[in-house]
C-alpha cells in the first residue's frame, strides 16, 4: 500500500481525538483509503493527558511539521486564525496537502488559502470544520451535486444547543450550563464565539459557499446568538408548542443569497426541533431531492462515544 505520512499540529480536543482514532482504527482507515497512513510527527505546545504520544515524534515547534520533508499531509487543529493561517500557507508553499478543522480560518481566509492551494496543486480538506461528526461537506459537494440547492438550515453549534436544551429540560441557568460545556470541551477557546452565534456564522458561510458556489464572506452574515434568551422565553415557547433553536440559515432569494444566524421558534413536532444537547443537524433542500436532514455529533466526540447508543437516537 502507498504510504501517506501525516503531521498533526495541535493536541487539544480535536487533535488528541484525531491521534487516538488514527491509532485505534488504523487497520480500517488504511483498508478504506487503500494506503498506509502513518503519523510521522506531532507539533504541539504542550502534551494532552487524553492521548499517549510516547511512540510519536513530538516537537514543540509546529512550523517544524510544515517544513518536514517527510510530511505529505499537514493536519491543522491548533485553532485560531493567526498562527494557523501562517502554518497552513507554509505547508501549502512546501507542497503539502492540508486537512483542517478550523472553521474560523476557512471562513475568514478560505478564499486566499484555496487560491494558494490551487496554485500549488495541493488539496485543502475541511470536513470536520462544520458539524464535526456529520459528513455534510461531502453530502453537499458530492451527494447533492445534481441539485440546485434552494436553502439550508442547521443547528451547527453544539454548545449553544446544549445550553438551550439544558435550560428547557432541567431549568438550569445559562451561565451554569455554559461552564459545564467549557469543562466538557464543547466550547470554543473563546466561548463568546459559541453563545453570540459567531461560530455558527463561520460554519454557515462554509456551507453556503459550497451549496451556492459563492465566495466566503463572513461579513455578509446577520449574526445573533442566544445570550438574550431567558429561561422564561424557553418556557413560553414550550407552552405554545415550540422549541427555541439557534439556526444558521442560507437561502437563495431574488436578490442573492441570504445568510443569517439567530434564535428561531420551531414547532415541536419537527425533527430538527428535537435535536437536543450537543448534537447538530443540517437540513438541505435541493430542487431534485427535496428536503434532506443530516444529524450527528458536532462537538465532544470523545465523551459521547462511550455513552451513545441506538436507543439515544
Ligand atoms: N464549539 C463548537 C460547538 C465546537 O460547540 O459546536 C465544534 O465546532
Amino acid at each position: 500500500m502507498n504510504p501517506v505520512r501525516i503531521g498533526i499540529c495541535g493536541l487539544g480536543t480535536v487533535g488528541s481525538g484525531t491521534v487516538n482514532i488514527l491509532t485505534r482504527n488504523k487497520a480500517h482507515i488504511d483498508a478504506r483509503a487503500g494506503c498506509n497512513i502513518s503519523i510521522v510527527q506531532i507539533g504541539a505546545r504542550r502534551d494532552n493527558p487524553n492521548v499517549d504520544t510516547s511512540k510519536f515524534n513530538v516537537t514543540r515547534d509546529i512550523f517544524e511539521v510544515a517544513n518536514n520533508p517527510d510530511v505529505d499531509v499537514l493536519v491543522e487543529v491548533i485553532g485560531g486564525t493567526t498562527i494557523a493561517k501562517d502554518l497552513v500557507l507554509k505547508a501549502i508553499e512546501n507542497g503539502k496537502h492540508v486537512v483542517t478543522a478550523n472553521k474560523a480560518l476557512i471562513a475568514h481566509y478560505g478564499n486566499e488559502i484555496f487560491a494558494a492551494a490551487k496554485a500549488k496543486g495541493v488539496t485543502v480538506a475541511f470536513e470536520a470544520a462544520v458539524a464535526g461528526g456529520i459528513p455534510i461537506i461531502k453530502a453537499i459537494r458530492e451527494g447533492l451535486a445534481a441539485n440546485n440547492i434552494e436553502w439550508l438550515a442547521g443547528i451547527i453549534n453544539g454548545t449553544g444547543n446544549f445550553i438551550l436544551t439544558e435550560m428547557r429540560d432541567k431549568g438550569r441557568s445559562f451561565d451554569d450550563v455554559l461552564a459545564e460545556a467549557q469543562a466538557l470541551g464543547y466550547a470554543e477557546a473563546d466561548p463568546t464565539f459559541d453563545v453570540e452565534g459567531i461560530d455558527a456564522a463561520h460554519k454557515l458561510v462554509i456551507l453556503a459557499s459550497l451549496a451556492f458556489g459563492i465566495p466566503l464572506e463572513i461579513s455578509k452574515v446577520f449574526t445573533e446568538g442566544i445570550t438574550k434568551i431567558a429561561s422564561e422565553d424557553v418556557t413560553y415557547a414550550e407552552e405554545l408548542g415550540y422549541r427555541i433553536k439557534n439556526l444558521g440559515i442560507a437561502r437563495r432569494t431574488d436578490k442573492g443569497i441570504e445568510l443569517r444566524v439567530h434564535p428561531t421558534l420551531i414547532p415541536e413536532k419537527r425533527l430538527i426541533a428535537n435535536v437536543d444537547g450537543v448534537m447538530n443537524a443540517v437540513l438541505v433542500k435541493g430542487d431534485a431531492v427535496g428536503p434532506t436532514l443530516y444529524y450527528g455529533a458536532g462537538a465532544g466526540f470523545r465523551r459521547r462515544r462511550k455513552k451513545a447508543s441506538l436507543a439515544s437516537l
